[in-house]
């Protein structure tokens, strides 16, 4: 019997996971698969509701990290992660994404001579400012399989030097995710809850640090949204990082009435919300992904992307961060303006099957 550890640390790790157990289940006589979470996303509603919305098993393994400076953070992973390792020595280790934990666990495996696999290799931003873009290369680096979601991430991989027969193009497991629980998506009552209709409202998630950590773009974000809501009604879930410092700097009661705060959305009614809305206006990667795949216009706050082909063929814009611009774009797709999109190569809800059968049948 072969032992695969996979991680997970923050939100957008758990809906890449999910069906990555799902896919192992058909293994299950061959392969142990145990999933550790690092604790990097700790309160319920960035953890614990996305185990029960994505039908995911507790965790074998948590670490109970919690915040810090990115140093305490990747320190504390490791340290506890190595534990685990040297306890179980697991055949595989599978990470999947940018956050701190991605990069803490697969230095740590290689550290002790075991094999990684990074999921969603391969993307870039060439923005070394931004943490992810650090987590990446180096994952990137040491991982010895690398799993790639877009053709841009096999053209990086390439440019760095990396060996062609490490990489796989296998799809977008977020995707699968997707895929898989839009059908629950009808039992929703967040529309109801929130008094909103149908294509007649603008999402927004913003939490990078280049948007929400400085007081005077943050002040520039509560201007977009009060004139975007003017239009239509605005539905803001704001994570953590976003309110902390919106409070910090006395200006989360500017925000208009009509701009609809939420605390974090669980997984079922935050992809309603993706489908049912008009626009998003984000700075996720993720978000980015998940509205080329349903086709919804995406507006995204940011100078790049790592995701380029939501820009090339879907139905992504990128704005850069000037928020007037921002606001210009969002109020010429609110006018009928759209973006067409296409689907991506291989974003078919079979990413984790792909990725399964080849780990079992090439990599183990
Ligand atoms: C992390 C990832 C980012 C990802 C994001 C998704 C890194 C470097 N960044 O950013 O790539 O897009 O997750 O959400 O890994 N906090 C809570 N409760 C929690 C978790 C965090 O209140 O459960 C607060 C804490 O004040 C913490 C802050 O949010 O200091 C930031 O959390 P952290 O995990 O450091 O980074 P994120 O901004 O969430």
């Amino acid at each position: 019997m072969k032992k695969i550890i996979s991680v997970v640390g923050a939100r957008p790790n758990f809906m890449k996971i999910a069906p990555i157990h799902r896919a192992f289940q058909k293994y299950k006589e061959e392969i142990n698969h145990l999933i550790c979470h690092t604790g990097q996303h700790y309160d319920e509603r960035m953890s614990k509701i996305f185990f029960d919305d994505l039908e995911l098993p507790k965790p074998d393994f948590y670490l109970g990290v919690g915040s810090g400076s990115h140093a305490e953070q990747t320190g504390a992973i490791m340290i506890e992660f190595e534990k685990v390792l040297l306890k179980e020595n697991p055949d595989l280790i599978i990470v999947v994404g940018d956050v701190n934990s991605t990069i803490a666990c697969s230095l740590t495996a290689s550290k002790l001579l075991l094999p990684t696999v990074h999921v969603e290799a391969g993307l870039r931003s060439f923005d070394r400012k931004m943490p992810e873009e650090i987590n990446r290369i180096l994952t990137d680096t040491i991982a010895k399989y690398l799993f790639v979601t877009e053709k841009s991430g096999i053209i990086n991989l390439k440019n760095e030097g990396i060996s062609e027969d490490k990489v796989f193009f296998v799809g977008n497991v977020m995707i699968d995710s997707l895929i898989h629980f839009l059908p629950k998506t009808m039992t929703s009552k967040i529309l109801d809850q929130l008094k909103i209709e149908t294509k007649n409202y603008v999402l927004v998630t913003l939490h990078r640090p280049s948007n929400v950590d400085e007081k005077e773009n943050l002040i520039s974000l509560v201007n977009l949204l009060n004139n975007i809501s003017l239009k239509r009604k605005v539905v803001f879930p704001i994570h953590p990082r976003t309110k902390n410092n919106l409070d910090a700097f006395g200006i989360l009661s500017s925000l208009n009435p009509d701009v609809i705060l939420t605390d974090p959305i669980g997984y079922i009614d935050f992809i309603t919300l993706i489908k049912n809305c008009e626009l998003i206006l984000t700075d996720s990667g993720g978000i980015q992904e998940e509205s080329t795949y349903l086709g919804v216009q995406c507006i995204t706050i940011r100078t790049t992307t790592e995701r380029p082909v939501t820009v090339d063929i879907g139905t992504n814009q990128l704005v850069g961060d000037d928020y007037i611009k921002a606001e210009q774009v969002a109020i010429e797709v609110l006018n009928g303006k759209r973006k067409q999109g296409k689907i991506p190569e291989k974003w078919d809800g079979k990413t984790a099957e792909r990725i399964a059968e080849i780990i079992s049948y090439k990599l183990l």
